[in-house]
């Protein structure tokens, strides 16, 4: 089969990785790529919202099989677009990508079919917005509607911070049209976990959970970034947990994609926070998390291909996923600066010392002479480890032969923080 992967991130570098292992693949593409992908894959260079000229590549290529990475072009809709040529495609229709591409609507799909999340209310202007701040107590979160590359959410401790947020959002469109409506939600306080799962029409199957580490800095400190580190399993996220929340979210999510019509095949990321009362959503992402897609397909002990495959035919099932009772460990190497402004084009070292058991996942990196910085997030550090402490210790000794000028990363992937 050809496959074409659509990305560039260390996300779409394991995607390819475990796609290379299947004996059913005999070419991989990928669109943009990056400079770990294009040494197992060929790179095209083409941009992932160009939607139009990646249905003219899958085409003149005879692509059989196509997966999407990141979710602009799923919600631009790419997927309508391969499905009406006959191609086949992981990832949800338009209108299913909403969920992610309108915070509204996930919102009111929420709403409509009980699956529990904050409170919250949407506005369309600032004065409405400002005089809806009375309806909630502080600290509260404010977010853009539409897509804004993990930047739209906005957490406020007080009056002025959240003026300040509304402004930017409704007033200063600092993340353009999709600040045209702000919601306002309730801050829930607990613990968050993340769980894929993969939606085939009739079936919800979760993968295995994983924890994600948006901070920057050690001790979840700093900013929010678009993850440093991940690991699986979530302990968090036990059997007890999970038989509750495949009850009070999982058949809820099901139910109501097919009340809604909703042409669903594909990876659907709940966002959870853990609080006292239970697990509520917190966002939902139409397609794989990043970096939770590099701590989980390094578990995935089955021929990913044949998942693709029965997930679009709407014929998976449980059994088809066989998971290594291993843990994974996964810590990001970052620019200097980021998530702020940063350089690119340092030479990365080291990459030829790693062990051999240790996966490097290229994330912002190009390949010239050498594997030169190209991103905000460079490499994913990636293992498989009997615990998650002995996984941490082998992560950090083969970050210590790895260099770049300006490279940051957190120390503490892996410890317990919770
Ligand atoms: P989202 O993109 O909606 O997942 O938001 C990004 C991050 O903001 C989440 O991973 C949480 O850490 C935080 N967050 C979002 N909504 C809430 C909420 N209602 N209460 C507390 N934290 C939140
Ligand atoms: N790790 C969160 C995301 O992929 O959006």
């Amino acid at each position: 089969m050809k496959v074409l992967v659509i990305g560039s991130g260390a996300r779409e570098h394991a995607i390819v990785w475990k796609l290379s292992q299947s004996p059913k693949v005999s070419e991989i593409f990928s669109a943009p790529g990056n400079g770990g992908i294009s040494q197992i894959a060929k790179c095209v260079n083409i941009k992932v919202e160009d939607t139009d000229v990646l249905l003219s590549f899958a085409l003149k290529e005879s692509i059989d099989l196509t997966i999407v990475g990141p979710e602009v072009p799923l919600v631009a809709g790419i997927v309508d677009k391969f499905t009406e040529k006959g191609l086949k495609i992981f990832g949800p229709c338009k209108k299913s990508a909403m969920l992610e591409g309108s915070k509204k609507y996930a919102k009111e799909f929420m709403m409509k079919h009980g699956i529990p999340t904050a409170k919250y209310a949407v506005y369309n202007s600032f004065n409405e917005a400002i005089n809806g701040l009375d309806e909630f107590s502080f600290p509260l979160v404010i977010k853009a509607d539409g897509l804004a590359a993990g930047k739209g959410v906005v957490i406020c401790n007080n009056k002025e911070e959240a003026y300040e947020a509304v402004r930017g959002i409704i007033e200063d469109r600092k993340f353009g049209e999709a600040g045209k409506e702000i919601i306002i939600e309730e801050f829930l306080e607990g613990i968050e976990a993340s769980l894929m799962c993969l939606v085939d029409g009739n079936k919800i199957i979760p993968l295995e959970s994983a924890k994600d580490h948006k901070r920057l800095l050690d001790n979840d400190e700093g900013p929010n970034t678009g993850g440093m580190g991940c690991i699986s399993p979530n302990k968090i996220l036990d059997e007890k947990l999970m038989a509750e929340i495949k009850v009070e979210i999982l058949e809820k999510v099901l139910n109501g994609l097919q009340n809604e019509k909703l042409d669903f095949k594909g990876i659907l990321f709940i966002g959870l926070m853990v609080t006292v009362e239970g697990a509520k959503v917190l966002e939902f992402n139409v397609r794989f998390g990043d970096p939770e897609t590099e701590v989980i397909l390094p578990r995935l002990e089955s021929d990913i291909v044949n998942i693709f495959l029965k997930t679009i035919d709407g014929t998976i099932s449980q059994e088809d996923l066989k998971w290594s009772p291993k843990s994974c460990v996964c810590t990001v190497l970052a620019s200097g600066g980021y998530p702020e402004a940063y350089e690119k084009g340092k030479v990365i070292s080291g990459l030829d010392k790693v062990d051999s058991d240790v996966l490097i996942f290229h994330a912002g990196t190009k390949r010239v002479d050498n594997i030169i910085t190209d991103g905000g997030r460079v490499l994913a550090v990636t293992t498989l480890a009997d615990s998650i402490d002995e996984g941490r210790k082998k992560i950090y000794e083969n970050i210590n032969k790895i260099y770049f000028d300006g490279m940051q990363y957190r120390k503490d992937i892996g410890k317990k923080l919770n």
